[in-house]
């Protein structure tokens, strides 16, 4: 991965490229302080400081200033230096008049490539653009949020063929082994036993790609207990119910709430956060072949109910109910879980926004704040009790679809509540795990997007100072 730390570096007087960011409202004012060549070579260039992303080098004694244009000056969103990152030639660079704050976040993600399976390596010549930070305190924090962000990228863009439910036990192995946690996973018989569902949805893999259920452990007895739950489906051919070509083009990101699942382990273990976590990650792969689940196969879930499979490309909710109920059997403070759930949310939503359900409004004001606090945008959907009754059987306790084609990701959320603990507080995020169209520092591609906004959550909910 790339070597984020060397990429922020403290302010100990070193020689530094200056950038000067400017919006529209300051670049008036800005520009008059510039000598008069400066001010002739932006003119020429039209640079007003109206343009949505400008950026000029001006000569400077050999070397060069930078000035750049960004939204708001005085509110610098995480993104705003990703662009420059992206750009600028290589060497070491200063905010001219602010410390970079959040904004290093876009100055580290923009330089991070997924290049594993390009065999020209993108410009191997080029080298890092170091940015000076004066708060040293906070480097160790946003080298380890970019880490945990490409993290998700990564896992999510590696394709399903090296990445099946054995890699990705693999992936939660070794962030437990570099933080010092405990792993366990169920598989076999044991899994058939007592996770049905996950077994379930796995049985039409290869052996080399069965299901399992993924457990991390990590904290102190004492400290209140937090599970998280992904989705780790490592494809989703939609089983039986087989998708159509389009709709299956990128399922190999349907493993994209277990990586977020991975990568706020990896966060809160190293943050130290005084947690008792429990990571549950389902890991199949949901596959075509005689030895697949049917539409119509009903299964008696760990939790109890019996649910008829009314749709094979319904797999998510299948094998986070299990897991949901395992999660729930030790009582935890707070579980959340990340799933790749539904269309139904995107087509909701859009690509930017996961859906977020909780059963429990404190949480769920909590969760939108820290959203805000960190600019990881979500949007809280409702849990509508009304709907639940459609969840029904003709012959069992219930389906894993409603028979209705509305509200897809609702049905989703309201299918899930049914095997959280009743007084448990959940939070559930329907999100995407993947960018398109990119933007500044977020390529086309596998994506964190909730990730940071539930840890800042976790964070203000725990920390002790
Ligand atoms: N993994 C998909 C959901 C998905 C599809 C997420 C496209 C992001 C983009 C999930 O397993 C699924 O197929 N859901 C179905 C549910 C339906 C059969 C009730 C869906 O959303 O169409
Ligand atoms: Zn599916
Ligand atoms: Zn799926």
């Amino acid at each position: 991965m790339t070597d984020f730390a060397s990429l922020l570096v403290p302010d100990r007087g070193q020689k530094a490229r200056p950038i000067h960011l400017v919006d529209k409202n300051s670049f008036g004012g800005w520009a008059k302080t510039r000598p008069p060549e400066d001010r002739a070579l932006l003119d020429a260039h039209r640079f007003d400081g109206k343009t949505a992303f400008a950026l000029a080098l001006l000569p400077r004694g050999g070397d060069f200033e930078v000035v750049s244009v960004v939204r708001n000056v005085d509110a610098l969103s995480p993104w705003c230096l990703a662009r420059l990152a992206e750009s600028l030639p290589e060497g070491t660079y200063k905010l001219a008049r602010d410390d970079p704050g959040k904004a290093t976040l876009g100055w580290l993600l923009g330089q991070h490539r997924f290049d594993a399976y390009r065999s020209k390596k993108e410009d191997p010549e080029r080298g890092a653009r170091v940015l000076i930070t004066g708060e040293a305190a906070k480097i160790d924090s946003a080298v380890r949020l970019a880490e945990a962000t490409a993290l998700v990228r990564d896992l999510v863009d590696t394709p399903a063929a090296d990445l099946g439910p054995d890699e990705l036990e693999r992936a939660v192995r070794q962030v437990a082994t570099e933080l010092g946690a405990q792993v366990r996973a169920t598989a076999g018989e044991e899994l058939a036993k007592d996770y049905p569902l996950i077994a379930a949805v796995g049985a039409g893999a290869v052996e080399t790609r069965s299901p399992r259920l993924i457990e991390l452990e990590w904290g102190k007895p004492e400290d209140p207990r937090v599970a998280i739950v992904g989705k780790g489906v490592c494809f989703d051919t939609g089983g039986l119910d087989l998708k159509p070509a389009s709709g299956m083009r990128i399922m190999k990101k349907d493993m994209g709430g277990a990586a977020h699942a991975i990568a706020i382990a990896r966060l809160i273990i190293a943050e130290r956060l005084p947690v008792r976590l429990h990571v549950l990650i389902a890991a199949v792969e949901n596959a075509v072949s005689g030895a697949a689940y049917r539409p119509g196969d009903i299964v008696k879930s760990r939790k109890g109910p019996f649910v008829e499979v009314d749709n094979t490309d319904a797999e998510g909710r299948l094998v986070l109910a299990d897991a949901l109920a395992r999660a729930s059997e030790d009582e935890p403070d707070l579980i959340v879980d990340f799933a790749t759930l539904t269309g139904a949310a995107r087509v909701a939503l859009g690509p930017d926004l996961p859906a977020m359900f909780a059963n429990d409004d404190d949480l769920a004001a909590a969760i939108e704040e820290a959203a805000r606090d960190v600019d990881d945008p979500l949007w809280r959907m409702p849990l509508w009790d009304p709907y639940d009754e459609n969840l029904k059987s003709n012959v069992a306790d219930l389906a894993n679809m409603a028979n209705n084609a509305m509200a897809g990701c609702i049905y989703a959320a309201l299918f899930l509540r049914r095997f959280v603990g009743e007084k448990i507080s959940w939070a559930h995020l329907d999100t995407w795990a993947w960018r398109d169209p990119a933007k500044p520092g977020r390529p086309k591609g596998g994506d964190a997007l909730g990730l940071r906004a539930i840890f800042a959550m976790l964070q203000s909910r725990y920390s002790r100072d």
